[in-house]
């Protein structure tokens, strides 16, 4: 391999996207390949200490411009710390969010400018993208009973986007569509109906394709 290969995968929360990851993790290594599992917000010690900063819910308000900020050094520490040095060393990383999490979330959920995200991004990470993108796309009101149900077991509720609401879940899928309409990178997988394995099918089928083209 001349470098390494980068897979995202996005949707709204609790469309199965640690499900996919971790299953796509252990397929590539089954393959032979040197594949690394990671997510976003978080990655590395630091950058998960910024995670715990941004998601745990507190008596202050997390000021939407901060908010877009803190995920961006998230990122710069992930990047540089991790994901760029895998890269480089040929491995396949796979995370689970990056950049287009910033765009749907804090662009089309909370209504800022994408070109200031982008910009900022720019300036965290440079311009890495993912070689590939999956977009796992579910109604919020499926997604929501797993978060919900989620929550109860982990008996810690929600986290502060979680507590944000439906309307905003819907701002964000159209987001996440809208990106995917723009950009052919990302590749959008409906689960609505279909079971993990089925999913993974239609994932596993993309990753074998993009990666046979990619040697
Ligand atoms: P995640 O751990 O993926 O939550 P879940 O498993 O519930 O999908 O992500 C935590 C939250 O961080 C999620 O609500 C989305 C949000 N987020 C942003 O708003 N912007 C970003 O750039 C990233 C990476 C995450």
């Amino acid at each position: 391999m001349r470098k390494g290969y980068f897979i995202t995968i996005e949707g709204i929360d609790g469309s199965g996207k640690s499900t996919q990851a971790k299953l796509l993790h252990q397929y590539l290594q089954e393959q032979g390949y040197r594949a690394l599992l990671t997510r976003e917000p978080g990655g590395t010690d630091l950058a998960e200490e910024i995670r715990r900063v941004i998601l745990t819910p507190g008596k202050e308000e997390l000021d939407p411009m901060a908010e877009i900020l803190l995920y961006a050094a998230s990122r710069a520490q992930h990047v540089n710390g991790l994901i760029r040095p895998a890269l480089e060393s040929g491995a396949i990383v796979i995370s689970e969010r990056f950049i287009h999490s910033s765009l749907a979330y804090q662009g089309y959920g909370l209504g800022r400018d994408l070109d200031l995200i982008l910009e900022i991004n720019r300036l965290a990470i440079g311009d890495l993208r993912p070689d590939l993108t999956f977009l796992l796309d579910a109604t919020p009101e499926t997604s929501g009973e797993r978060v919900r149900s989620r929550s109860q077991v982990n008996g810690n509720g929600y986290d502060r986007i979680e507590m944000r609401g439906l309307s905003f879940q819907e701002r964000v899928r159209a987001g996440f569509l809208r990106l995917a309409e723009e950009d052919r990178r990302i590749l959008v997988i409906k689960t609505a109906g279909k079971s993990i394995e089925a999913v993974f099918e239609e994932l596993k089928e993309i990753v074998n394709r993009s990666l046979n083209n990619f040697k």
